[in-house]
């Protein structure tokens, strides 16, 4: 994870042990999640052309549920662009005024937020009476929950307020954990999903995997796709639910699903269902609704293979993003080219950043990283 400085709270949907350093929802270490995986002995699969002597890698299981061994895959990995920064300067009721000596001052809708970021080495750009105007200052005192672990210098303010970006409604939200219920540095990749639905000559098939608050999944609802989400929190599926009706998109289709990740991928590709887009946000660490234990080291390679074989024929990319401070962008970047090896195509890479864009919302300033990417995409 990018930033380390999380003090322990309320763990958020997803997460039932105790924070650790992670710094998203569902990102809280087990005592023993290595202890409780259970890894397979069965060989690995192979596609049918795979060379024989390849190393064999090992199948994972999620809190023993039914897994699969991960597939040898053989052939050409696709084509790379990397480095590939993609930067958001805002979009919609967002962007980010400023940052420095480990905070960020951002606009959501009517309010100005701050709250921490490790990144933000440098000096603050603005001077302190701005900053000191804030609506909304994350505390992260240990001894609330909630809504306590906010100040509201100006005014008391309510845990929830409308926002809006790249055209849905949705809440924006105070929550223990530091979060207001987006990412808005994923403005990037939904835009770049939006533009894929709106050209395509037919509905596409979206899965959004760890979909929160669901607005990249009404993001796709919005510009026509067919969305499967996939969250392991109630909570968090609720949040989605009055999103889409503040969207007015309740008759879009969308199914909302409360399973583990996994669990429901590897159900998706025995049942042969297929999607255009696949959108992967895992958190470092997670819990499924019955405990099932998410580890991103142990278990990202069986979810891209997985993800691989869900892509249908002429599938549009699958996009992952990760939060996690001991990986390089190549790490996700070379799993990906070795997991769609013989798909031909191209693997971009790299970072999303946020753009600095001043009190007006037009003036660029220092760009602050936010998390690592990996995308596969035809050509
Ligand atoms: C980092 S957030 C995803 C953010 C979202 N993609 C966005 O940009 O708004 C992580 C989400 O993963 C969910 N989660 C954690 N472990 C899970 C698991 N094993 N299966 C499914 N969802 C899980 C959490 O409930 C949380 O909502």
């Amino acid at each position: 994870m990018k930033n380390k400085e999380r003090r322990p709270g309320k763990p958020f949907p997803g997460a039932k042990a105790k924070g650790n350093g992670s710094d998203r929802p569902g990102s809280a270490k087990p005592a023993s999640a290595k202890g409780r995986d259970d890894r397979s002995s069965r060989p690995p699969r192979r596609d049918a052309d795979a060379p024989k002597s390849r190393p064999q890698p090992q199948a994972v299981d999620t809190a023993a549920e039914p897994s699969r061994p991960l597939t040898v895959r053989s052939g050409e990995r696709p084509a790379e662009r990397v480095p590939l920064i993609l930067e958001s300067t805002g979009a919609g009721d967002f962007h980010l005024i400023d940052s420095g000596e480990g905070l960020k001052l951002e606009q959501y809708g009517p309010y100005r937020i701050v709250r921490p970021e490790a990144q933000a080495l440098w000096p603050k750009a603005l001077p302190t009476h701005v900053w000191d105007k804030a609506d909304a200052v994350f505390t992260g005192d240990t001894d609330e929950d909630g809504m306590g672990r906010w100040r509201f210098p100006r005014e008391a303010l309510g845990e929830t307020w409308p926002l809006s970006l790249l055209g849905v409604d949705f809440h924006g939200r105070f929550t223990a954990f530091r979060h207001v219920g987006v990412f808005p540095e994923q403005i990037a990749h939904w835009s770049w999903m939006k533009e894929k639905i709106e050209a395509a000559d037919r509905p596409l098939k979206v899965l959004n995997l760890f979909g929160y608050t669901g607005v990249a999944s009404l993001v796709a609802a919005a510009a026509g796709a067919e969305v499967t989400h996939v969250d392991a929190s109630k909570k968090a599926i609720g949040w989605a639910r009055e999103n889409q009706s503040l969207s007015r998109l309740d008759k879009a289709p969308i199914r909302w699903i409360c399973e583990d990740a996994m669990k429901f991928i590897l159900r998706e590709e025995r049942r042969g269902n297929r999607y255009d887009i696949i959108l992967t946000d895992p958190p470092k660490f997670g819990r499924g609704p019955n405990g099932e234990v998410w580890q991103l080291f142990d278990h990202l390679p069986l979810m891209l293979d997985i993800c691989r074989e869900l892509l249908a024929p002429k599938a549009v990319g699958l996009v992952l993003t990760a939060y996690s401070i001991r990986a390089s962008f190549y790490s996700i970047h070379e799993l990906m080219r070795e997991t769609m090896r013989g798909k031909g195509g191209l693997v971009e890479s790299g970072e999303l950043v946020i753009r600095e864009a001043g009190l007006d919302g037009k003036t660029p300033g220092r760009a602050l990283s936010t998390s690592l990417f990996s995308r596969w995409v035809p050509k």
